[in-house]
């Protein structure tokens, strides 16, 4: 049967059956453009006898091959988010917010790199060559030997790339990149998709590592929608708080490592410098415990975290109370704000509810959750939390509490820094860690009874 032809538009890649003058879910003129599919011109519609091709080699699963060398760059924070350093002829996508430092990481690692031994070129589309030669300057790294190119059209930066043949390539930004074959303009979805399209394939095809930048839309997406993530081999977010200057860069997905994985940068006058005890950075804001003041034993990837969680309940004059949250997901809260209420029979109406995770850190894990409502309980009654001591757990919505997978590493992150007791979920493997008294409950009534002397 004869595929019916579909139409797609250049700025916003929607699908539609049949062509128009303005897109409908955009709103650009002339952007519709029809699909040239395989099937629309017509070996489909003769049957398999007529399909035009050739047969394409399998293999099975074995493989001789080693796997491949990876580079390090020597900043160990950037190689473990990548799973353990740069894998050669990968695609590497660094996302984030405008002026959160993506350009200086990246302008350091290609030094990096480049003292390694790889070949690095660096393209930037958003700085002349005598700007990041300033930055390169102020940052301290004018020995490097990483060349530097000022340049938009793909169709140039390709060709200098196949002339030069570099080990890696790092493009700042794919939002600038501009290929004269697709009709839109820069910026746009099909130019984006275009752009890293060409590159990741020019990539994997002459052996060379890429590192692309894309800056984060306002809804926390890179431009254009998810069209660059499922691209590329690996997905790093570089984020921060404007007013913090910790700076996470995050793996949230990696073909050649785990994801979850996250590396922490201080952006300083020189650049980023790394944070190899995130910990004892993220605590050392905390003053004499307070209510509302709780550390949470966290897990990033293989590390554990520990950071402080701030809440204020006080009564609110507003008919609908506020609930605020800063590092963490609002859904969750409202969630550990109904189970304190119907399981634990502890009502916040009337009352507005802020929570923020200190240091500008975000925070995924579900065993933050009994840290979260330890934080609210304290920040309630006004009552603080023993002294030194860390909370994890999830909460279920029965009230029930489940143990923290990694328990004993986050323990033994508190004895580390010097935390003499935690509170956290009954069952799980019996972890013991010297020095931390450990305090399991098997259900939040239980938790509330315990810690705050009331159910
Ligand atoms: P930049 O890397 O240009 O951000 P992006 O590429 O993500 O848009 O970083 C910009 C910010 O970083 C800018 O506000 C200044 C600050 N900065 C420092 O604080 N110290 C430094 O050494 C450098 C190079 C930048
Ligand atoms: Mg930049």
């Amino acid at each position: 049967m004869a595929k019916k032809p579909s139409f797609s538009c250049n700025e916003c890649a929607n699908i539609t059956s049949k062509w128009s003058g303005r897109c409908e879910a955009c709103g650009a003129w002339n952007s519709i453009v029809e699909d040239a599919g395989l099937s629309s011109s017509g070996p489909a519609k003769a049957g398999l006898g007529t399909v035009r091709g050739r047969a394409v080699q399998l293999t099975d699963l074995s493989t001789e091959e080693a796997p491949p060398a990876r580079t390090l760059s020597g900043l160990n924070e950037l190689d473990r988010v990548l799973g353990g350093g740069l894998v050669p002829a990968s695609a590497t996508l660094v996302g984030g917010d405008p002026g959160i430092g993506k350009s200086t990481l990246l302008l350091q690692a290609a030094a990096q790199f480049a003292n390694m031994g790889l070949k690095t070129i660096y393209v930037s589309g958003e700085e002349s060559s005598a700007q990041i030669r300033m930055r390169a300057q102020r940052l301290g790294l004018t020995n490097a030997p990483v060349q530097l190119a000022a340049e938009t059209n793909l169709r140039d930066i390709l060709t200098t790339l196949e002339i030069e043949n570099p080990q890696l390539a790092i493009i700042d930004s794919i939002q600038t990149m501009w290929s004269d074959s697709v009709g839109s303009a820069p910026g746009s979805v099909a130019q984006v998709r275009a752009a890293a399209h060409e590159l990741t394939s020019f990539a994997k095809r002459r052996n060379m590592a890429v590192i692309l930048v894309g800056h984060v839309t306002k809804d926390g997406q890179i431009a254009g929608p998810r069209v660059v993530e499922h691209m590329v081999d690996t997905v790093l977010y570089f984020e921060g708080e404007r007013g913090h200057q910790f700076r996470i860069l995050r793996a949230v997905k990696n073909r050649f490592g785990p994801s979850d994985e996250i590396g922490v940068f201080e952006m300083t006058g020189m650049g980023l410098a790394q944070v190899t005890n995130p910990s004892a950075l993220f605590l050392s804001e905390r003053g004499t415990p307070s209510p509302g003041s709780v550390v949470f034993a966290g897990v990033e990837g293989t590390r554990p975290v520990l950071v402080e969680l701030q809440a204020l309940v006080a009564p609110s004059p507003h008919s609908q109370p506020r609930r605020t949250v800063v590092g963490w997901d609002g859904g969750r809260l409202a969630m550990i704000l109904a189970v304190l209420e119907a399981r634990v029979g502890i009502p916040f109406t009337g009352l507005d509810v802020y929570l923020n995770v200190a240091g500008g850190m975000k925070i995924s894990e579900p065993a933050a959750d009994l840290a979260v409502a330890a934080a609210l309980l304290s920040a309630r009654e006004d009552a603080a939390l023993p002294a030194e001591t860390v909370v994890f757990g999830e909460i279920s919505l029965s009230g029930a509490l489940r143990p923290a997978p990694q328990s004993e590493n986050r323990l033994k992150e508190a004895q580390k820094l010097g935390f003499t007791g935690a509170l956290a979920p009954a069952g799980g493997k019996g972890v013991k860690v010297d020095g931390i008294t450990l305090n399991q409950m098997s259900d939040l009534t239980a938790f509330v009874g315990d810690v705050f002397g009331a159910g």
